[in-house]
């Protein structure tokens, strides 16, 4: 245990100044209750990292509390005197709630000290409200199970009880206790994350814990739904900085086939390509799917059932597989406007998973995405009638000739397209 200057923590960790006040409100409750409240997890280990090699490090994403004690009668104390709302309850005893200082709003997640009971293999497990200590060995690895008390008997103490803060200076990513990845082995996942963001190595410690994973098949028992959430927690803001470390490293410990994933490790470059060159064209959601899609060997249809995808979306993934393998022996022969009228069938999630699978239509599909899908006509249909194009199927096609002529380049602005329409009439009208 260490003395450490608890305003210096307060300022570098709370992503504002306004929640100093909260913070000191709750300090204060907790004192007067005798319930013993402290901050864990990544924000202590994000600040003692900078302590010790004076890097910057961005301001946390969340703040975890964590009460030992009754925590549901703390927040309804706590809630008394400030503005705010809970906003959800787990079964985990932890509470994410709202708080409103001067109008504006903070989300910060609340967690009972716990411990936790394993009853099956890579399942969830049971948790019961315990003493700080139990709330401190239940964690994944060394380096995330510091805490930093707020309120007596440990106001403004380090507790350091499993050699965490060493484990920081040696750059080590050390489990626990043996069977922390037979309990959970999403931790494995979180383990490579932070080998990856932090450029620390695997303790013997993890290798041990893995092999003890791999013994159990807790990989093979982990949900669909918890793997893939896992896994799309690799995409970052900026997913081509680290995505291929992150790939190789879970490649090489042999996770993705411990987990019964069969994947192309060829995809991997192309995958973080796509994603880079595409920035801004697709969705946050979007991108996941792809990434998974992207992942998958679509030779094995299990292992997109195997991430919980639905049936729906497999089905269609295969149908317009299908339909871009007809055309692929062919593909350098069509005209421009043959590609994108296909194109134009595949909805984008699967378009995009079709390129990464599909090396011969990345070109086209890039150039698709970023220009030949937004190029639209600048007459309406209306404009079309007034030309005195008349109403019903012909507008539809002509809209479709002026679109083609556009993205071929052989017209450029409504002059042009008015010309186009023209021509079509004075053709029209000599037949
Ligand atoms: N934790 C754990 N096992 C998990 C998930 C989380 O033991 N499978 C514990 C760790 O002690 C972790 C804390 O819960 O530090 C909070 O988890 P989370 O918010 O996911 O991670 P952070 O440590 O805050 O780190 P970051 O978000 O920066 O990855």
């Amino acid at each position: 245990k260490t003395k450490i200057d608890l305003e210096d923590f307060l300022k570098t960790i709370l992503p504002d100044q306004k929640l100093l006040k909260f913070l000191s409100l709750a300090r204060d409750i907790s004192k007067k209750r005798r319930e013993f409240l402290y901050f864990a997890g990544g924000v202590v280990r994000d600040y003692l990292l900078k302590r010790l090699y004076k890097k910057r490090i961005p301001k946390p994403k969340d703040l975890d509390l964590v009460l030992q004690g009754n925590l549901k009668s703390f927040l309804k104390e706590l809630l008394e005197k400030v503005k705010g709302q809970i906003l959800f309850e787990s079964q985990f005893l932890t509470y994410k709630v709202k708080i409103n200082l001067n109008g504006k709003e903070f989300l910060i997640d609340f967690i009972t000290a716990r411990k936790e009971i394993y009853e099956d293999i890579a399942k969830l497990p049971k948790v019961f409200a315990s003493h700080f200590e139990d709330d401190i060995l239940r964690r994944d690895f060394t380096i995330n199970a510091l805490i930093i008390g707020l309120s007596p008997p440990y106001e403004g103490v380090l507790i350091d009880l499993v050699e965490g803060e060493e484990d920081l200076k040696k750059g080590l990513i050390k489990p626990l206790y043996l069977n922390s990845f037979v309990d959970d082995p999403t931790r494995i996942f979180r383990g490579i994350r932070y080998k990856i963001r932090f450029g620390f190595n695997f303790s013997e410690d993890f290798f041990l814990a893995l092999k003890k994973c791999f013994e159990k098949s807790a990989l093979k028992k982990l949900s669909g739904t918890r793997l893939a959430n896992e896994l799309k927690l690799y995409l970052t803001k900026e997913p081509e900085k680290n995505l291929k470390n992150l790939l190789m490293t879970t490649y090489e410990l042999n996770l993705f086939e411990e987990a019964e994933l069969k994947i192309n490790k060829k995809n991997f470059n192309s995958l973080i390509s796509l994603l880079k060159e595409l920035k801004g064209e697709i969705s946050e959601r979007e991108k996941e799917k792809i990434f998974l899609f992207g992942l998958v060997d679509s030779r094995f249809l299990e292992s997109l059932y195997r991430l919980g995808f639905p049936d729906s979306e497999i089905k269609e993934l295969i149908k317009y597989k299908k339909l871009i393998e007809e055309n692929l022996s062919n593909w350098e022969k069509l005209s421009l406007w043959e590609k994108i009228k296909i194109f134009e069938k595949i909805p984008s999630i699967y378009l995009l998973t079709l390129g990464i699978y599909f090396p011969k239509i990345k070109k086209d599909l890039i150039k698709f995405f970023k220009e030949y899908r937004k190029v639209k006509p600048e007459l309406t249909g209306e404009e079309l009638i007034k030309l005195g194009v008349k109403e019903g199927k012909e507008i539809g096609a002509l809209l479709e000739l002026i679109r083609k002529e556009k993205i071929e380049g052989k017209i450029k602005n409504e002059e042009d397209e008015k010309n186009l329409v023209i021509q079509f009439l004075l053709n029209k009208s000599k037949n």
